[in-house]
């Protein structure tokens, strides 16, 4: 008899947005462990009768180790689940060295996490041809949770590149000066996204300059991921990707003479090159 622990993505709130394979471990799960603070309870309403809901909310990992224990002694399966993906923020390596410990398997299931989540209810591309083709998901540093001293908002700033910005918005001033100080001009387009996909979501828009004011004007604290960078700007985007171009050619698809040079002759024949 062996008991496995599965770390289940809830996704950022809406209930129809956890994995379909993430949904079904909830459903076979013996215990369904959830933060009621962080997780819709409509992600967990689909437990089976019987199921034992535990609310980690106010729980340490002291506190949700019997829970392991039973699991491995009776051969239980207990689905973990977390806000988001597992993976960010989740804490969740530490629960594996517990569960590695206690001698039970364990595997992860991930989710759609906060940024992904904003990004699609504003209609905005991270990653814009020739405008940003990285995202750096981040927090704060400063806070209660030392950050390693490299990891700073203003050195990622400096890259220019979409950042996602999470657990910061209680700092918000500090987060809009750090932003400033890496190098974002003050009219960089910020979007601030507040329980994203709960009932009660706000989502805003706004210039760098003005991040602050406008998280404090609707008292956003927390629950709130900020993204920041060029890409995100509203209206036509003056580039598009070679992917999709007519002139360029790829595995499956031959490029059309006259477009490819015309999207060489846009001095792009690098690009063009590379993905050869
Ligand atoms: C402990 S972290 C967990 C992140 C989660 N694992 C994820 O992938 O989204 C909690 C932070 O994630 C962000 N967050 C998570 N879900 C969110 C949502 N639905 N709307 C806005 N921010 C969210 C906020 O910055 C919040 O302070």
């Amino acid at each position: 008899m062996s008991g496995k622990v599965v770390f289940v993505g809830a996704g950022p709130g809406a209930a129809d947005l956890i994995t379909v394979r993430g949904a079904r471990i909830i459903a076979e799960a013996d215990i369904v462990i959830w933060a009621s603070s962080l997780v819709q309870p409509g992600i967990v309403a689909g437990a089976k009768p019987g199921a034992e809901l535990v609310d980690s909310a106010s729980a340490s990992l002291e506190d949700i180790e019997p829970h392991y224990r039973r699991a491995r002694d009776e051969g239980l399966l207990v689905a973990r689940v977390h806000t988001g993906d597992p993976a960010i923020y989740g804490a969740t390596a530490e629960q594996r060295d517990l569960i590695r410990t206690l001698g039970l398997e364990f595997e992860s299931v991930p989710g759609v996490s906060a940024f992904s989540a904003a990004a699609a209810r504003m209609e905005v591309e991270i990653t814009v041809p020739e405008v940003s083709q990285s995202l750096i998901l981040t927090r704060l540093e400063g806070g209660r949770t030392p950050m390693p001293p490299r990891e700073t908002v203003r050195g990622f700033a400096a890259h220019g590149a979409t950042m996602a910005l999470y657990l910061s918005a209680a700092r918000n001033k500090v987060l809009q000066e750090e932003l400033l100080a890496g190098g974002y001009p003050p009219d960089t387009p910020c979007i601030i996204g507040h329980q994203v996909t709960w009932p009660d979501e706000l989502m805003l828009r706004c210039e760098l300059a003005d991040l602050s004011a406008t998280m404090r004007e609707h008292k956003l604290w927390k629950h709130t991921v900020v993204l920041v960078g060029p890409a995100l700007a509203e209206g036509p985007i003056a580039t598009r990707s070679h992917l999709y171009h007519p002139g360029f050619r790829h595995e499956y698809r031959a490029a059309e003479p006259d477009a490819q040079a015309d999207l060489r002759s846009h001095g792009t024949r690098g690009v063009t090159e590379e993905i050869r």
